[in-house]
């Protein structure tokens, strides 16, 4: 793989000087959903399949940007002068917002540099190519300038940071967090609050992970993402009149349910519900886990989407679709969406004799359903992001 970008890269931006290679996985989050800007828990992985950077630095400020994702686009540049937002930059954004972070956070970038991106993440799918995309840029800036004292947590926080203030989305910490840190084989149970986490094993003798992609497309700035966690912050601000707490997350069932009245408005009673259960779930989950119970741990699953879908309203027929004729099969241990929902993508963990009959059921279904297909990926779990040797 990455010998073929090398080479597209000398192609496109010419063989000379010193050409580096990275890489960073896309992630899937098995339970714990909203709740990452809630001060609660998740319980993501990172994948095997990710974003590949070919980068050379360059010996003035441009910046030249290939994706052979989107050939159409063409070479897009950008200058170390005008950092800011901009919509034509379509994609590039990502990689020039993680610029403007380093800056930011006073790792000087000096120069500009060519860059080359593929990734095998299906774009727009929940699986966080976005994150992914500032990942790896965040590694290479590290590699290229020699910034040896920023960590890996470093990392996933000026990706958030970038992606909060340079792309305008109110993201939470748990993508660009498992995608750095990101472990084969074991999932990330993160607390959000103090971003304290442990790996946890995944051990699945006789199941697979299979995502199911909706091809709804969807971007997070487009989509309700932001009026979720505004919602969530209106109903915290409520509940705090009374209690002494920082975040939703703080909060066990018992205590919501004594408080709820505080939150005056239906609606954002059931986004709180959603985001005090659902951390509560991931506690829940995690524990199953560890004591061998992946009955259990898929019954939460399910219970995560139902509230995913009644409370906090972010599912849509697409994943629902998905979920509800994925829940009817043979050997599914449990279903749910994963990511922000909208569109995206649903995750299932599966007895691997019974994937087969899954994938097409559930592929059948959808298709009569929502009138075009879904794609599904049996995926394993890999590390975080990385200089490629
Ligand atoms: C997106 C965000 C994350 C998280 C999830 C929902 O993936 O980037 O921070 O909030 O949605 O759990």
């Amino acid at each position: 793989m990455k010998e073929q970008l090398v080479k597209v890269f000398k192609e496109k931006f010419g063989s000379e000087g010193d050409i580096r290679s990275y890489f960073a996985p896309g992630r899937v989050n098995l339970i714990g959903e909203h709740t990452d800007y809630n001060g609660g828990h998740v319980f993501p992985c990172a994948l095997t399949i990710g974003t590949y950077a070919i980068v050379r630095k360059r010996e003035d400020r441009n910046f030249r940007f290939y994706s052979t994702n989107f050939e159409s686009l063409g070479v897009i540049e950008a200058s170390l002068d005008n950092l800011k937002y901009d919509k034509a930059l379509d994609w590039t954004n990502y990689p020039l917002g993680v610029v403007w972070a380093f800056i930011e956070k006073g790792y000087p970038v000096d120069c500009g540099f060519d860059m080359l991106l593929f990734g095998n993440i299906p774009n727009g799918s929940g699986l966080s190519s976005s994150a992914s995309v500032e990942v790896v840029t965040g590694v290479a800036l590290r590699d290229l300038f020699g910034y040896d004292d920023i960590s890996m947590i470093d990392i996933a926080l000026f990706g958030q940071y970038s992606e909060n203030n340079f792309n305008g989305v109110n993201c939470g910490i748990m993508d660009q967090f498992a995608i750095a840190m990101g472990k084969k084989d074991q999932a990330i149970f993160l607390d959000t609050s103090d971003l304290s986490y442990t790996y946890a094993p995944i051990k699945l003798a006789d199941e697979k992970i299979v995502i199911a992609c909706s091809n709804k497309k969807r971007g997070l700035g487009d989509s309700k993402y932001n009026e979720r966690r505004a919602e969530c912050e209106e109903a915290l601000a409520e509940l705090q009149t009374k209690l002494d707490i920082k975040a939703l997350g703080e909060l066990s069932e018992e205590e919501f349910e004594a408080n709820k009245d505080l939150i005056k408005s239906e609606v954002r009673q059931r986004r709180a519900k959603h985001a005090v259960y659902e951390n509560q779930r991931t506690l829940k989950a995690v524990d199953a886990l560890k004591a061998g119970n992946l009955e259990e741990f898929g019954k939460l699953m399910n219970a995560s989407h139902v509230s995913l879908r009644d409370d906090y309203e972010v599912t849509g027929i697409e994943l629902d679709t998905l979920v509800e004729n994925a829940w009817e099969q043979e050997g599914v241990i449990g279903s749910r969406m994963t990511g922000a929902g909208f569109g995206g993508c649903t995750v299932s963990i599966v007895k691997t004799d019974c994937v087969d009959k899954f994938i097409e059921n559930v592929g059948k279904a959808y298709l009569e359903k929502i009138g075009y297909a879904a794609d599904f990926y049996v995926v394993e779990i890999g590390d975080g992001g990385r200089v490629l040797a």
